[in-house]
């Protein structure tokens, strides 16, 4: 199999910038994009899809921007498969320490419909443009936009002229979240297995989150031999978005016995981006989103809740640090137990005996009866109201 001398390391190309930022309404300001693009850049992102430069000017000088101030990442912009957006791609990228060209065509029975080229005209194009892009830059992405849905023969050709031309990764986009996990690992061994030069070049996986399965579907394709996940922080995309980038960098940490796969990423860093990309969006993250979802390490229930307190690995896989969360939080709640009571009290400063507790606690229930979530200012009140009585 391919690629680097490292077999284990899964490179993480970021397109929040491009991919996510097409989502309708998720629009940034080029102050934001430069925010976002240096925080991915210090977290440990290996390539950054910074736009899609001939877009619109304000595409353009983003990306410029991004990559001037980039420091250790890839820099890379989007281009459709013709000379003009290749040539503004590489007048964006081309003063990064490290530029790449990203250009693409659809190569589905549909998409060869909406262009009108025949499969011979396409594979001539994409001879074309991927040797005029690789005559600019020495690192060229190309993709089969439609991959999932593109007849394999055809796919292993136009791959392999690719590949011929001088594209140094291979993405293999399921542009519409059609796919699944098997047949996402089938499809990367199959042109690993059949296109000729396929182990001088790295496969990535581009995936969508149209049927929920994003995640599994890039995870699946790692084991088959991409070494190159394409992912948004958040998940952040058209539709129901792209691969969420914390969820297949926690997925492999997490379970690197079974993944033994390993990436470059500060996880420590992710919860801080996560905050800031859902703030510059305005697209705000669902509380039960795995990793970054304000309830991902909130317990509520009673035996949750003293599980935790005992032993945090009893209810937690991972620890809230290594995202960047300083600490474990338990929500009361009218499922919440004793111990749980008398935890968080303590932290508000309230040392309550067997006693004591035994009153405040049908005192709380009362409380959390009448409250969805009983607050620390609710507890610090019941505890003056308990006083008082007393
Ligand atoms: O989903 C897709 O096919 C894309 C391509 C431009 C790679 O985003
Ligand atoms: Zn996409």
């Amino acid at each position: 199999m391919t690629q680097n001398s490292e077999q284990d390391r899964v490179l993480i190309f970021d397109t929040t910038l491009r991919d996510g930022e097409q989502s309708p309404g998720a629009t940034m300001t080029l102050s934001e994009k430069l925010e976002i693009a240096e925080m991915l850049d210090e977290m440990g992102v290996d390539i950054i899809e910074a736009g899609f430069p001939i877009a619109s000017d304000g595409d353009f000088e983003a990306v410029s921007k991004i990559a001037a101030q980039a420091k250790i990442s890839v820099i890379c912009g989007l281009a459709r498969a013709n000379f003009a957006d290749i040539d503004r791609a590489w007048d964006a990228v081309r003063h990064a320490k490290r530029p790449r060209i990203h250009t693409f065509i659809g190569t589905s029975p549909l998409h060869r419909d909406i262009t009108k080229l025949s499969q011979d005209e396409m594979a001539e194009r994409i001879h074309q443009t991927v040797s005029h892009a690789r005559n600019l830059c020495d690192n060229i992405q190309w993709s089969p936009m439609d991959a999932t849905r593109t007849e394999h023969d055809y796919l292993c050709r136009v791959v392999e002229i690719a590949i011929k031309a001088g594209a140094t990764t291979i993405n293999i986009p399921d542009t519409v979240g059609y796919t699944a996990p098997r047949e996402s690992a089938d499809l990367i061994a199959m042109l690993l297995e059949r296109v000729p030069g396929a182990d001088e070049v790295i496969f990535a996986t581009h995936c969508h989150n149209d049927l929920g399965m994003a995640t599994a579907n890039s995870l699946a394709a790692v084991e088959a031999g991409a070494r190159q996940i394409e992912c948004t922080i958040n998940g952040l995309g058209e539709r129901a978005g792209n691969t969420a980038l914390e969820e297949v960098v926690m997925a492999m940490r997490v379970r690197n016995d079974i993944m033994p796969y390993r990436t470059d990423i500060d996880t420590t860093k992710i919860m801080q981006i996560s905050r800031r990309v859902a703030a510059v969006s305005g697209f705000q993250v669902q509380y039960n989103k795995a990793i970054v979802g304000k309830n991902a390490f909130l317990h509520e229930s009673g035996i949750h809740q003293d599980g935790v307190l005992k032993n945090a690995a009893t209810f937690e896989i991972m620890r809230p640090e290594d995202i960047g969360l300083t600490t474990t939080n338990l929500v009361l709640g009218k499922h919440s137990g004793r111990a749980a009571l008398r935890a968080k009290l303590k932290d508000l400063g309230f040392e309550l005996g067997d006693n004591q507790l035994k009153d405040v606690f049908v005192r709380f229930k009362a409380l959390a009866d009448r409250k969805k979530e009983v607050y620390d200012d609710d507890l610090i009140a019941m505890m003056a109201d308990s006083a008082s009585d007393s």
